[in-house]
Formats: structure tokens, sequence, C-alpha cells
């Protein structure tokens, strides 16, 4: 973390990773943005899930269900119900950076269904997906769109490693949101209630805590901006003034002109053609596509 903040704080323009928004406060406020009006994205995906669950369970007839950045694993419940229904389930596999929320995650599904095996794994994707086990007819699944956080070389070496761990008759769920009318986006980015503003903000509070910054956290107000070339929302902090910010454990002070922005996230947006194209270029073939009924959010189903 000390390394990714000097590199990206002394970048220009300036640039923090959107991992480290999710500390306890910043898991409860993105559980928040999920429910709220403006933001469509997990609604339409549970839509999706919901509606295709059977299928999903029928034509992979997956052992195993291996869930990547499995959060609290709410989303998955359908999947699991229906890997149940059909006789086939037999493992759950959590894999997230956060020990506290795989356990949560762990005991919560233990208790909906017992006499599943579940193995947590501790990790992060962009270093840990070797130590996923392996099994026969394994679903690995990546929902919510979490993708999105990466650029387009990011995601292509993370597929190309998901595709790495996986053999005939395994399968990758991938959840993906997609392009649309770009006023929707922007404002499922900035909530009127201002809830994506306290959690943009929050990775300050966490630099503060975790790095002993002193950044004044209200002099940083919240942005919701489209770029249109890369299709992708960019979140970033814009310093209401010019100011100084001295980070102690990286015996660093940094300087912020007034408007100077930070961008704190990217948020890619899909379109189904690009998702096939980046699949194939991984190795992975899409055999099937689903989209909620107003096609705001798709979800592949690919094997090796
Ligand atoms: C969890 C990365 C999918 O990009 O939509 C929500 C995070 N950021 N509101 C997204 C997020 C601001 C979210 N992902």
């Amino acid at each position: 973390m000390a390394i990714d903040v000097h590199e990206g704080l002394t970048a220009s323009p300036k640039v923090l990773a959107p991992k480290y928004f999710y500390d306890a406060r910043g898991s409860e406020l993105f559980d928040q943005i999920t429910r709220l009006p403006e933001y469509y994205p997990t609604r339409a995906e549970a839509a999706v899930l919901a509606a295709h669950a059977d299928e999903i369970a029928a034509v992979t007839g997956a052992r195993t269900l291996v869930e990547l950045g499995s959060g609290t694993s709410e989303k998955t419940h359908a999947l699991l119900s229906a890997l149940d229904a059909a006789g086939t389930l037999q493992g759950f596999v959590p894999f997230d950076v956060d020990p506290a929320v795989l356990k949560d995650a762990s005991a919560a599904v233990a208790a909906d269904f017992p006499g599943l095996e579940i193995t947590p794994v501790v990790g992060d994707f962009d270093h840990h997906l070797a130590l996923l086990p392996r099994g026969e007819r394994r679903l690995v699944v990546f929902l919510g769109s979490t993708i999105g956080n990466l650029d387009p070389a990011q995601r292509a070496r993370f597929l190309a490693d998901v595709r790495s761990t996986m053999a005939p008759g395994d399968a990758l769920l991938l959840g993906t949101d997609l392009v649309k009318d770009v006023d929707r986006l922007v404002a499922a980015y900035d909530d009127a209630q201002g809830v994506t503003a306290q959690f943009d903000r929050n990775v300050l509070r966490v630099l503060n805590r975790d790095l002993g910054a002193d950044f004044d956290v209200e002099a940083f107000a919240h942005r919701s901006v489209w770029d249109a070339e890369h299709e992708r929302i960019e979140m970033r902090l814009e310093s209401t003034r010019a100011q100084s910010v001295r980070i102690e454990a990286l015996d660093l002070v940094v300087d912020f002109a007034e408007e100077e922005q930070v961008r704190t996230e990217i948020s890619s947006k899909f379109r189904p053609q690009g998702v096939l194209r980046e699949l194939a270029d991984a190795g992975l073939a899409m055999e099937h596509w689903w989209t909620d009924p107003d096609g705001d959010f798709g979800v592949s189903l690919s094997v090796p």
C-alpha cells in the first residue's frame, strides 16, 4: 500500500487504487450504494441471476462454485441454490482479500447449505489466483462488474490468469456493466444523497489512519466523469483549494493545486462484442450471454 500510494500521489495526474476504499466503513458505504435508486448495476445483475440460475446450473453441472472477490456472497445465493437443487453442488470456495469478510460469508453460506464443503481462500486477485484449489467442474464467478475497475491491459492479464487456473469442464461466469445513456452512468456514480461522495472520500480517511496522513477530507469534492474515449466512468477527488498534505509513513509532502484532481477509480462499461473479444483473447469461448430486461447489465458464461 505504501509503495502504491507513493507512486500514485507523486504521479501526474495523481491516482489512487480503488482497492483502498474498502475498510469496514468503505464496505458499509458500498453496501449502501448498492441500494441507491441511481445505482442500477446490483439490481440488474441480481435480476439476470434470478432469471437464469437454473439454466447456469444445468449447462455447467458445477460441483464447486469459486467466487472471486466474494464480498458478502449475497448475490451468490441464487447460484448456490440452483446448483444445490440440480444435485451437483459439493463445494464453495469464496476468495477475498479481507479475512473478516470471508469468515462472515462462509458462516452465512454454511448456515444455508448444510453439508456444503466450504474452503475460504484469502488473497488478492492480482497476485494469488494460483492459490485456488483445483477440482473437477468448477464454476468460477466474478460478479458485480468488478472487472471494470481494471484497464484493458490489466483485464487481459487477469482473464489470462483466471484461464490458466481452469481445466476442461470448468466455466467462468462474468458480470459486466454495459455502455448506456451517459446521464444515467454519471448519476450512478454521483447520487443525490451523496453516499458515493462519502465512499470516494473514504479513501482519504484510510490514508489518514493507515499511513498517518493529514488529509482534510472535507477539502476534496467528489466528481463522477464519463470518459467517452475509453468508455468508462472515472471517480475523482478534486482539491477545493491549494493545500499540502503530509503522509507520515511515506515521509512525503504532497501539494495539491486548487481544482487539481486525483483519480480514485475507473469503472469501465462494456459492449457485448468487446466482452466476447476480451474473453477470446484470453482463451475463453463465450457460450452464453444474458442481460436484464432493460439491457443494462450483461452476464457471460465462457469455457476454456
Ligand atoms: C464494485 C467496482 C463494481 O465500479 O460500480 C460503486 C464500485 N464505485 N460506486 C463500480 C463503485 C462507486 C463498483 N464496483
